[in-house]
């Protein structure tokens, strides 16, 4: 047999030994330090996965990459209205099979913490509660009422059976480690009144009865009683204490970018930063920590939030919407979870001293009995670099960041130094492939099947009243759609037929979106903007004489999903009004108005392949352009290679799109303003707000929307899209997500993690500083296309040589790396030549193509 060594082995027989640690009964409990299984103490670093944002298919490869970036806990919200959509009729197959989910991150022998809610917030339509809940006479949320406690407690009763059965708590055997009651309550539990007191109680309550054998959470609830954990939700949670001296601190939302509504620019969260807040956290004392979102994925269908979340919940997230590490965050961040495991010993097991080191300068010293030590020295100054002196050495600190020192002695991490590798990517362009022969032409030509919905009621009207009704109480969120119409008598004599003045439309909405069409032309478009749904607006229109017919198109873009009451936020017309009468103003908002509830093509499921029949479609091998109310349908080719696909809508206005009858969601490439606040370059120094760091300001907040692989058949693919308001469908393009290239910038003097060499004090980890390029699987460095050791600048894609560089750089690392899916280039001697500008910090840049 072949021989393995020892370090191979040893991840192995740590794993068996994980696993068996997981398969028998683990008791969990908490001290003021930490979590402890079976006695034993646990510094956790926790990332968030929502199974229903991505699809099975692809949770193996999102938990196995958060467990390579150093993660040990799984952490997801519970979605109540994916799983009980009528109350009683359950659901748990594909996307909701939490199950499945729990099992995977169960094999991947890691732990997981499920935040049951059931209300959630999350940018989730509604905030994860059913929308039928809130049409049961009597009910209120989230307060003290009897009919959303009832509910509330058989959801979480029916959530911890499962589990139960399944053996998923950790006290039977199972990865669950923590158990979420509500969300974030204690925010605006006081708005509630006697009731907000009483209701969190009750919860607190309801769920410890539950005996799940692992402690419960609440995050943000300041009054959480004992045994239950009050835990902070922020982007720094350094300065949290507890509610309680025996409670450990935990951060169950650290938010590593942010959440996009249609119509706003790209948030973006450095990764400095981030390291920074992580390390601040267990610099002061924290024992788990989350990743909200580790991965963000997608709002498929009409699960988004809102109003205006979009589609994609990327969340500038260290794995991104498509399941791709984002780097150099990714990186960055698997660096530090090592730096800050490497202290874990010291960290657990005793009680950190702090020692002021200037003004915004400070160590916090770890040293357990057995003599181990660990120190964090940070720099709160957001503005300047300072040296520091600590037993007797000198550190330099970059502004706003903080060092690791595993030993009291050797810093082995630096916040805001990213040795990590940068990965560009790429949205590669294909067109949609004909699968079908055009029976015309004889060729592979694109055969589009058109159907036009009528701008106003189809087939029977659902009733007929005076003035407005509210929109979500109309639909009752069965759709996005909601049919206004009348009627409006102009007589011959109104002075705007002759002089060919115009009439104007004027409109008032509680949201979220309008189009207006008047006899059936589409004569105005309107939206609110942010998070403010609501709007008016007047647009010029033309009436004709005798009876004319207004169609209002009113929708919904997500619902409320937080805040005090946020149920009974409305949507829908309040005032519309036609000004340019001989008499001036003529107001229709209580005059008799037709309801009709979504669209036909919704009502018969013509996007689904048992609904697809129900109308009559028009072939075309030209489908109309910017045309209204329209249903395009085309039969396509798989795209080529294996990478994630985006569906290009550039090109289009808004509406809905479908593959193969699977929901891809709502699409609106809308621009957000051009006058924004946007970076070119982001200062990861101070706080960090949503609005610090956006990027694509003028442009379409969301141009791709992912397509599942899964979703796609190996042949003969059915998209369906509606379009609203007007597009090209000619121009919608797949698109494949590809990591085309990788670089690296490293210093010199960038920490190392050489550990044998500053354990036994031996080396000068100056010459183990390397660099390191990691292709995406199955594709190797095929070419260096710039490398410099010497004073190079820029960044990824623009790098530039400086006064100094080696002129055999390129062929350095060339033969390091060509050919090779992965590569080291260390910064020695041997590699390159240290005599160049020798009282410089040399850096070496590389960026490779992978292919
Ligand atoms: C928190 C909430 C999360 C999510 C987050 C923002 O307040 O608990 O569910 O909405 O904000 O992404």
């Amino acid at each position: 047999m072949e021989e393995k060594p020892l370090s191979l082995l040893i991840p192995l027989l740590s794993s068996l030994l994980f696993f068996s640690a997981i398969s028998q009964a683990a008791n969990v409990t908490y001290d003021r330090r930490s979590l402890i299984i079976d006695g034993r103490r646990k510094l956790l670093i926790s990332a968030s996965i929502h199974y229903p944002r991505s699809v099975p298919e692809m949770w193996p490869g999102l938990v196995q990459t958060a467990k390579e970036g150093g993660i040990d806990v799984i952490e997801s919200y519970v979605f109540w209205n994916g799983h009980e959509p009528s109350p009683g009729k359950y659901h748990f197959g594909d996307r909701y099979d939490l199950v499945k989910f729990v099992k995977i991150v169960q094999q991947a022998g890691m732990y997981l913490i499920l935040r049951i809610g059931p209300f959630v917030a999350a940018e989730w339509n509604f905030g994860g509660v059913p929308v039928w809940l809130h049409y049961v006479p009597g009910t209120v949320f989230r307060t003290n009422n009897e009919h959303f406690k009832y509910y509330m407690q058989n959801f979480t009763t029916y959530i911890v059976d499962l589990m139960k059965q399944e053996k998923f708590f950790a006290s039977q055997g199972g990865p669950i480690i923590l158990a979420q009651i509500e969300n974030e309550y204690g925010d605006s539990e006081s708005i509630y009144g006697d009731g907000g007191k009483k209701y969190a109680m009750w919860a607190a309550q309801m769920a410890l009865s539950q005996n799940i054998g692992v402690p419960w959470i609440m995050c943000q609830q300041y009054d959480a009683p004992d045994p239950v954990i009050n835990t902070c939700n922020s982007f720094y949670c350094d300065h949290f204490t507890p509610n309680s001296p025996n409670k450990p601190k935990f951060w169950t939302e650290n938010w590593p970018g942010w959440f996009q509504t249609f119509g706003t620019a790209n948030p973006h969260r450095p990764p400095q930063d981030i390291a920074f807040s992580v390390a601040r956290f267990f610099q002061k004392s924290g024992s788990v920590q989350n990743y909200y979102m580790y991965h963000g994925g997608t709002n498929f269908g009409r699960t988004s939030g809102g109003p205006f979340i979009t589609t994609s919940y990327d969340y500038d997230a260290p794995i991104d919407e498509y399941g791709l590490p984002r780097n150099p965050k990714w990186g960055h961040l698997k660096d530090l979870h090592r730096a800050i495991k490497l202290c874990e010993q010291a960290l657990l097991n005793s009680e950190p001293t702090s020692l002021k080191l200037g003004l915004l300068q400070e160590a916090d010293v770890y040293t357990d009995s057995s003599g181990a030590c660990a120190a964090f020295i940070s720099n709160t100054d957001d503005k300047y670099d300072h040296v520091v002196v600590f037993r007797n050495v000198s550190y330099n600190l970059p502004a706003w960041s903080v060092s690791i020192l595993p030993d009291c002695k050797n810093v082995v991490f630096n916040t805001a130094k990213v040795g990590s590798q940068t990965s560009m990517v790429e949205m590669i362009p294909e067109n949609l492939q004909a699968s079908v022969i055009s029976p015309d032409e004889g060729l592979k030509v694109l055969q589009w099947e058109v159907f036009v919905e009528k701008a106003g009621v189809w087939g029977e009207a659902d009733f007929v009243q005076n003035g407005f009704v509210d929109h979500i109480n109309t639909t009752k969120d069965t759709t996005d759609y909601l049919w206004y119409t009348t009627s409006l008598d102009v007589d011959e004599n109104e002075g705007f037929l002759k002089k060919g003045s115009q009439p104007f439309l004027l409109v008032e909405s509680k949201g979220h979106a309008l189009h207006a069409f008047v006899n059936r032309e589409l004569k105005a478009t309107a939206s609110g903007n942010g998070t403010n749904s609501t709007f008016k607006f007047q647009k010029p229109i033309s009436l004709k004489g005798g009876k004319n017919e207004i169609a209002l198109l009113s929708m919904t873009v997500g619902l409320q999903n937080a805040g005090p009451f946020y149920e009974w936020v409305g949507a829908g017309l309040t005032s519309v009004k036609i000004s340019g009468f001989n008499n001036g103003t003529k107001d229709l908002s209580t005059q008799t108005w037709t309801y009709k509830i979504g669209l036909q093509g919704e009502h018969l499921s013509i996007y689904k392949p048992e609904g697809m029949n129900k109308v009559n479609w028009v072939s075309t091998s030209e489908p109309p352009k910017n045309q209204p109310l329209t249903w395009y349908k085309v039969v396509v080719e798989t795209p080529s290679g294996n990478e994630p696909i985006g569906l290009d809508m550039i090109d289009m206005g808004k509406g809905l799109a479908w593959l193969n009858g699977e929901e891809i969601g709502r699409y609106w490439p809308r621009k957000s303003s051009r006058h924004g606040k946007c970076v070119q370059e982001c200062n990861y120094r101070g706080k960090f707000m949503p609005d610090k760091c956006r990027t694509g300001c003028g442009k379409p907040t969301q141009r791709w929307y992912h397509v599942p692989r899964s979703w796609f058949k190996s042949s003969k693919n059915t998209l369906v899209i509606f379009e609203e308001k007007g597009g090209d469908p000619t121009k919608i393009k797949f698109s494949r997500r590809k990591t085309s290239k990788v670089c690296a910038l490293i210093s010199e003097d960038h920490p190392s993690f050489e550990i044998e060499s500053w354990q036994n004090g031996t080396e000068n980890n100056k010459n183990k500083v390397a660099a390191h390029l990691k292709c995406p699987e199955s594709t190797r460095i095929s070419s260096v296309n710039f490398a410099s050791f010497g004073t190079p600048t820029g960044t990824c894609g623009s790098y530039v040589k400086g006064d100094c560089h080696d002129p055999d750089s390129t062929s350095m690392v060339e033969r390091d790396c060509l050919n090779k899916s992965e590569c080291t280039i260390e910064l020695t001697e041997q590699n390159f030549n240290k005599d160049l500008c020798p009282s410089t910090t040399r850096k070496l840049a590389v960026e490779a193509v992978c292919s």
